[in-house]
């Protein structure tokens, strides 16, 4: 209970210390969705990976050997998000599954061990009503931006505001799924 009303003023201290930063530096996007929007049916089901910016070039390189990647979000009862992401490697369809604990700190995503922490944008400051934009922080200080979409045909117009958007955080080095293998589907996934 204690613990609980920590994290809540916790939480707010940090909305406001985002609001300020935001004022500071314009091209930070809005707040990140909290868990309980998050949730939703409009954000749980299968996204198709469109493209990533990182800060660190080296970091692309688990980007650039799979292709076609989707995400699969479900929500579970113990207050847990399992993620499968699928892709195609070496003409192969691969998945991986992970948990992530939604109890830990709004609006935070802590992977079940503890060893990377996600946070999720809607696709609005891109213009894409159809988008979420992820960052994925590893243990190996590996940063990453991912854009998703609903649809598989995301318009230039928001891969390319994506990419300024994020140039404009520093994270230069951008990398777009190039979709040249067959699509790889969750079933189908070894
Ligand atoms: C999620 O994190 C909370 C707080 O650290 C912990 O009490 C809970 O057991 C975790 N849940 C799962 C399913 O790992």
């Amino acid at each position: 209970m204690l613990m609980n009303t920590l994290w809540s003023a916790f939480g707010s201290l940090m909305g406001l210390f985002y609001f300020g930063l935001q004022v500071m530096v314009p091209c930070l996007p809005p707040a990140p969705l909290s868990i309980s929007r998050l949730i939703t049916d409009e954000y749980m089901g299968s996204w198709h990976f469109v493209a990533v910016s990182v800060w660190d070039e080296d970091d692309l390189k688990d980007f650039k050997t799979a292709d076609n990647s989707m995400l699969h979000i479900q929500k579970s009862d113990d207050d847990t998000l399992t993620v499968t992401e699928s892709f195609s490697i070496a003409d192969q369809c691969q998945k991986i599954t992970w948990t992530y604990n939604t109890s830990v700190l709004d609006p935070f995503l802590f992977r079940s061990d503890m060893d990377a922490i996600a946070l999720v944008w809607d696709g609005k400051f891109v213009n894409c009503p159809s988008c979420i934009i992820i960052l994925h922080v590893d243990g190996d200080d590996e940063i990453s931006t991912m854009l998703f979409d609903r649809g598989e045909k995301t318009p230039d117009e928001v891969i390319q505001k994506f990419k300024s958007k994020m140039e404009c955080l520093y994270m230069e080095d951008f990398y777009k799924s190039p979709r040249e293998k067959a699509q790889c589907k969750l079933d189908a996934a070894a």
